[in-house]
């Protein structure tokens, strides 16, 4: 398939996602309301998916006047917070139908024409970034309906078996030897740019865990009293720990003695070899202080993920530079149990790095070095600094197209809404 092509079906897949996380799967009231002061009315995502791509296909790349320059405002999120959103005079869901079937058909012309030069246009770089966008705006999408209360939406009646797992790998631990890898990428071209360039980092000898921790993991720590002892957790942890009351992962909830959790509307027994989801970086924190550990670097990371010691070269993902071998692109609406996946493991045998859930990592969300914005500075350089910490890998919402061993995502380490979850490491 050339470029164009795969432009053109990345694009219409994408779409398909959106309609059914949205038009598809709710009826207006629904589309409009807002769940949670955190995530926006799925209304909104909608129609800024739309105003996101007029914006860099029609408009920078194609040099196109706005179609409805009074509504860039309403879908600008640094103009509105998420909490204020349902306020605004936002376009009804069968007007932001519209709007962006309007705009798509008109990418989709222009598409034709594109020359696919300059730094927007080469390797089809800008057209990645919008369905890139897209997706990650889906996965937002599956946060607001996990945070929904009222009955299930979007689960399959008869969902995919999950591959099976291997309990006995959960907290072994491999070692990856001391020295350098190369972080970061200069060559994908769809990668963003709080990726690039690729650079040399040395990273000293550590053990990493095989597998993500799990529920059945999690629940000991839970049962050794860990939300109870100040010992385990940072003092911003600690903070958040007595000022939130929170003792469990979001939604789960303890019922005739056993620990129950709801899942897009369903309520269901915690599943123990799942990798537990839901944390904020605090639990995850706390959990690997108490089992011995710590949280990984995000150097570690995609060290881990990506180096190949034997060839003494980076992958683009954890098997190798193509396939898809991790549970990604909601195919299953949940984690698959921890060992799974054998042919997925990156170059030192770790599992499941990419898809399941996301994981912590102790870093803060900083620039690398020589770092440039492009193409705007509100992707990735408004949020550099302390405020943020680094999640890798994806997790089984995230799409093949952004699960990759460099992609960076951040958030605050409060957050316990996205579907996060983490892996231990430890010095030697
Ligand atoms: C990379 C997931 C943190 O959702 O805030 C969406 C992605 N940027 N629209 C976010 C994003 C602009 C971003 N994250
Ligand atoms: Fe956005």
């Amino acid at each position: 398939m050339d470029l164009k092509e795969r432009i053109a079906t990345e694009l219409i897949a994408a779409r398909d996602r959106s309609v059914g996380l949205t038009l598809e799967a709710l009826d207006g009231p629904d589309l409009v309301a807002q769940v949670s002061p955190l995530m926006s009315p799925l209304v909104w995502d909608l129609a800024h998916i739309g105003n996101y791509e007029e914006l860099w296909l029609l408009r920078m790349a194609a040099g196109e006047e706005a179609m409805r320059p009074e509504i860039d405002d309403l879908y600008n999120a640094f103009e509105h917070p998420r909490a204020e959103r349902p306020k605004l005079p936002l376009l009804t869901p069968a007007e932001s139908r519209a709007y962006i079937d309007t705009v798509r058909a008109k990418v989709l012309d222009s598409l034709e024409k594109a020359p696919l030069t300059g730094p927007l246009g080469e390797g089809g770089f800008v057209y990645g970034m919008v369905i890139q966008h897209e997706h990650q705006h889906d996965e937002t999408m599956l946060a607001t309906h996990q945070l929904r209360e009222n009955g299930p939406a979007l689960l399959d009646p008869s969902p995919p078996e999950p591959p099976p797992g291997d309990t006995a790998l959960a907290g072994r631990e491999v070692l990856v030897e001391a020295g350098p890898f190369v972080m970061g990428t200069s060559d994908d071209p769809w990668a963003y740019d709080n990726e690039r360039g690729a650079h040399t980092v040395d990273v000293p000898a550590f053990l990493i865990d095989v597998t993500p921790v799990s529920n059945a993991a999690y629940l000991a720590f839970m049962e050794a009293g860990g939300y109870d002892d100040p010992r385990w957790w940072h003092p911003d942890g600690w903070d958040w720990r007595m000022r939130s009351g929170k003792r469990a992962p979001a939604f789960w909830r303890r019922e005739g003695g056993q620990w129950l959790r709801r899942r897009f509307g369903r309520v269901e027994p915690v599943p123990p070899d799942e990798p537990v989801q839901h944390v904020c970086w605090y639990e995850a924190d706390a959990y690997a202080r108490w089992a011995g550990k710590r949280l990984p670097t995000e150097a570690e990371w995609e060290k881990a993920a990506s180096w190949d010691p034997v060839a003494g070269r980076k992958r683009r993902l954890p098997w190798g530079d193509t396939g898809e071998h991790a549970n990604l692109g909601q195919r299953m609406m949940r984690p698959a149990p921890v060992g799974s996946h054998p042919e997925g493991a990156s170059a030192y045998g770790v599992r499941q790095l990419l898809g399941d859930v996301w994981e912590w990592t102790s870093s803060d969300f900083h620039a690398y070095p020589g770092f440039r914005a492009y193409p705007y500075k509100e992707y990735s350089e408004v949020f550099f600094g302390g405020d943020h910490k680094v999640l890798r890998g994806g997790s089984w919402a995230t799409h093949p197209l952004v699960g990759r061993t460099t992609f960076r995502n951040w958030d605050y380490p409060i957050r316990r809404q996205i579907f996060a979850g983490f892996r231990c490491a430890r010095d030697v």
